[in-house]
């Protein structure tokens, strides 16, 4: 049984997921609840090695089907030793990303059959389905001048540099879960100011969650 609560977040690079988490977290933890912030691909120790695989500039001859393979091979792990424990202990557990992604990256970005990819998706999470999930929205022009900034910083990875028809694919897919899983998938859309968007989360949190 599980007495905790697996919330997600999902969106293309750049959308402020990070930024968000962060505040819905503190909010959750005023009120009392045991939070585990985790992003994916990482979180165990197998997992974080996976990722660095994966994120790696050097390995740029990486097959779609190996890349899909590796992202399941890191949550199998992670659900197995970290969440699936969290929520039988009663945390609520928020990742940044989860296995929409693999549907949104590797289904409709690279283009990798869904029901292959909805099939390993099922293997690695088993009954480890998110509670909700929040895909933040952000449109195009935002999108290009945030991820502007990575690539100053000099932060990019493997997928940032996808081109733009790849991001759009991936975008479209994310819409696609939402239209077919509307209970569990919430579409908010970015705001200028980040504290309205931490808003309209929280209050979508409260309806559903608490
Ligand atoms: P990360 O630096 O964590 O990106 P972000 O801050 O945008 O979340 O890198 C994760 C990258 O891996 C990101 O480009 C999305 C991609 N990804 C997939 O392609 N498939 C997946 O299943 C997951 C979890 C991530």
């Amino acid at each position: 049984m599980r007495a905790g609560k697996f919330i997600t977040f999902e969106g293309i690079d750049g959308s402020g997921k990070t930024t968000q988490i962060r505040y819905l977290a503190d909010y959750l933890e005023s009120l009392g609840y045991e939070i585990l912030l985790l992003r994916e691909p990482g979180g165990t120790k197998i997992s974080e090695e996976i990722r660095r695989i994966l994120l790696d500039m050097k390995n740029e001859g990486m097959e779609p089907e190996t890349e899909l393979f590796l992202f399941e091979a890191a949550r199998s792990q992670l659900v197995r030793e970290v969440i699936g424990p969290a929520l039988e202990r009663g945390a609520w557990v928020i990742s940044d990303r989860f296995h929409d992604s693999t549907t949104a990256y590797q289904g409709y970005g690279r283009g990798l059959p869904l029901d292959m990819v909805h099939e390993l998706n099922r293997r690695a999470i088993g009954d480890v389905v998110p509670d909700m999930t929040i895909l933040i929205e952000l449109g195009a022009e935002a999108r290009k001048s945030r991820l502007g900034k990575r690539r100053e910083d000099g932060q990019r990875d493997r997928l940032d540099v996808e081109s733009e028809a790849f991001k759009q694919r991936v975008c479209d897919g994310f819409l696609a879960i939402a239209e077919e899983e509307p209970d569990r998938v919430f579409r908010i859309e970015s705001q200028d100011n980040k504290e309205d968007t931490a808003r309209l989360i929280r209050e979508q949190v409260r309806r559903i969650l608490l």
